[in-house]
């Protein structure tokens, strides 16, 4: 303040004027700033905010007292006189709709005090009274958006209140607006927290019909109990284990664990097309109902084709077509279904073929008894790099503990509720 000019001295000014600062002969030419128009909004229905709360901050008392009593019929006005004081109102949580700064005081100045201002309220509308000599400066932090508007010193009241008016129109606006934006933030949110349940539900309605109809295709030819469960876990088991060990960590990721846990009960769907008289013949096969056995995984494949066509964004089912066509396939190439040789083979389809066998090994079944987890292992490691990977068969070797727990939780004996 102290390098402002000063229009009088003694006495106090007329009605409607402050000394050195607001002179009331002046007018538009001291008035800076773009115009204030947000069309958009107009018409709409405006926030209160902070509705007309002014902080007058300057270092003069004298002028914040006057600005305060000049201004008082039209807004709701404070003042403080040092910046230090505006902050700790702010930072108390109080509000204003516009605050007015001097640029020159001592400790911080106005431009300084503002942006600091703007950080704790971004909604505040910030005005900065500066002096000729810093012009340059507040055009500047005008351009940059840091202020509303500058005015220079002196200036009428009348110019004063205003821009006062434009700032806490702009004030109701930009509470209006961050209001809006608030609402669309909500529904948006809603939406979207709603459109993923529908999505889960939808997922799950999927993954119990397709379930149920493995179930079906599985118990036509044999009573295996919680087989089914119990190669969803061990793939679970088999995929993590590959993926710890380093083994095809691009593909192992957290979603094809998923998808291979919920995909593994479709690898024998194809088995509903599959004739009784084939399908449950209690003799060995001919040679030509060999070949009608050995098209359940084309037929399985099929199966999926037709359901992942109603449900294209399935991953799970995508992954099951694979397990259902591929279950057969042997790593050196000598399986059946589409001849496939190693890594060619989809690692969700080798996965399951080794849980599937170590549960078929490890099970009652009328032909046999069950084997232990060493003689099953021992069995799946002898055919390691002809039938099965052998690094799928290696981490099989490596979880035992963890196969033995699955087969007391889910044995046929004890079903898991
Ligand atoms: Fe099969
Ligand atoms: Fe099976």
């Amino acid at each position: 303040m102290s390098r402002d000019p000063s229009p009088g001295s003694g006495g106090l000014p007329p009605a409607h004027s402050l000394p050195a600062v607001i002179d009331p002969n002046l007018s538009d030419p001291f008035l800076f700033g773009p115009p204030d128009s947000d069309p958009w909004l107009e018409g709409e229905a405006l926030s209160e905010g902070a509705g007309r709360r002014i902080l007058i901050v300057d270092d003069d008392a004298l002028l914040v007292q006057r600005m305060c009593a000049l201004l008082d019929q039209e807004f709701e006005v404070q003042g403080v006189c040092t910046p230090a004081e505006a902050l700790d109102r702010f930072r108390a949580g109080e509000r204003y709709a516009v605050v007015v700064s001097d640029q020159d005081m001592p400790g911080m100045d106005g431009t300084t005090l503002l942006r600091e201002i703007q950080a704790l309220a971004p909604e505040t509308v910030r005005v900065l009274f500066t002096g000729l000599y810093d012009m340059e400066m507040a055009s500047r932090a005008l351009s940059e958006g840091r202020i509303f508007r500058f005015l220079m010193k002196p200036c009428s009241v009348d110019d004063l209140a205003t821009v006062l008016e434009a700032a806490v129109l702009r004030h109701r606006r930009k509470t209006t607006w961050s209001q809006a934006k608030e609402r669309m933030r909500f529904c948006n949110d809603s939406m979207q927290g709603f459109t993923k349940v529908l999505e889960q539900r939808l997922d799950q309605a999927h993954y119990s019909v397709v379930f149920a109809l493995a179930r079906l295709a599985e118990e036509r030819d044999n009573c295996t109990g919680h087989h089914l469960e119990r190669v969803s876990a061990f793939c679970r088991v088999l995929s993590e284990g590959l993926r710890d060990a380093g083994h095809y960590t691009d593909e192992l990721t957290d979603t094809f664990i998923r998808d291979i846990e919920r995909s593994a009960p479709l690898h024998d769907i194809g088995k509903v097309g599959i004739p009784d008289s084939v399908l449950l013949k209690p003799g060995k096969l001919t040679e030509a109902e060999w070949c009608i056995m050995r098209r359940h995984p084309e037929i399985g494949a099929e199966t999926m084709n037709a359901i992942i066509a109603t449900s294209p964004g399935a991953s799970f089912l995508t992954m099951g077509r694979d397990v259902a066509l591929c279950h057969h396939e042997n790593w050196d190439g000598s399986g059946y279904g589409q001849g496939l040789v190693g890594e060619a083979i989809p690692l969700s389809a080798r996965i399951l073929k080794a849980a599937d066998c170590y549960d078929a090994l490890t099970t009652w079944r009328p032909y046999k008894e069950p084997w232990s987890h060493e003689r099953a292992v021992a069995h799946v490691l002898g055919e390691a790099g002809r039938e099965f990977d052998p690094k799928v068969a290696t981490i099989l070797q490596a979880s035992e503990r963890k196969f033995d727990h699955l087969r007391c939780a889910l044995s046929d004996a004890t079903p898991i509720a």
